[in-house]
């Protein structure tokens, strides 16, 4: 039996999210595997909550767009926690597990394709001073940056070099345009990814895709989530 550990970021309102993912992924995620669920939150959850473990680490809640930029900084902070993991893999908290999520997910660094953009360069950082910029001959496709993972050496790794990349542009005064997900991108299109999902693992709650609904990323009201 393999311990995986899925990272889940919930502070104020993502907090309501996760219990729900959570309960889902009890029945979906890797049901036969040793799973332990990292809460980064500034809340507390119920004890009962999950016959899995579950380790909470108190993170304070920051203003859009801080807690989607800053999680690979979160990840880096924390590695001693996941030592002893074998895999790690990271979901929006305002996703829901409703097909079954096995092993074939299990790879050294694993990477889902964009819902909106599969198979093609979708919406990269076309500005050149960012970091996460990545030049129109590089050859890419797109990437969700909601359902990724590895096993842990190479995920911490990813971590680390995103966190102090977002952190490099931040002190030139630059967020790229998605986000973690730009930087996540950049880092995919040159360090492929092991492992490449189809938008099952990240299909758009109301997408009408010619895929079977593994994860979903549920609509949400994006003005009162940032709150
Ligand atoms: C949107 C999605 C964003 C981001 C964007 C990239 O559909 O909601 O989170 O991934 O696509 O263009």
């Amino acid at each position: 039996m393999l311990n995986i550990g899925l990272l889940l970021i919930a502070t104020n309102r993502y907090y309501e999210y996760a219990l729900d993912l959570i309960q889902s992924a009890d029945t979906y995620f890797l049901p036969q595997h040793n799973v332990s669920y990292f809460l980064f939150t500034n809340r507390e959850f119920p004890a009962n909550l999950t016959n899995r473990k579950i380790v909470c680490t108190p993170i304070e809640h920051k203003p859009w767009p801080w807690m989607t930029l800053g999680r690979y900084h979160i990840f880096s902070q924390y590695k001693q926690i996941f030592k002893d993991m074998n895999y790690l893999f990271y979901c929006d908290a305002d996703m829901r597990f409703v097909g079954d999520v096995g092993e074939e997910i299990l790879s050294d660094l694993v990477a889902t394709q964009h819902p909106g953009y599969c198979g093609t360069r979708g919406t990269p950082e076309t500005n050149i001073a960012s970091l996460a910029y990545i030049p129109p001959d590089q050859p890419m496709q797109y990437f969700a940056g909601g359902f990724n993972g590895g096993s842990v050496d190479h995920y911490l790794s990813m971590a680390q070099k995103l966190s102090t990349n977002i952190d490099k542009d931040y002190h030139n005064h630059i967020i790229a345009i998605w986000h973690d997900e730009s930087h996540m991108n950049k880092y995919f299109a040159y360090n492929a990814p092991t492992k490449i999902l189809s938008p099952s693992y990240c299909y758009g709650e109301n997408m009408n895709l010619p895929y079977s609904a593994k994860i979903i990323a549920l609509n949400k009201n994006h003005q009162y989530m940032r709150t």
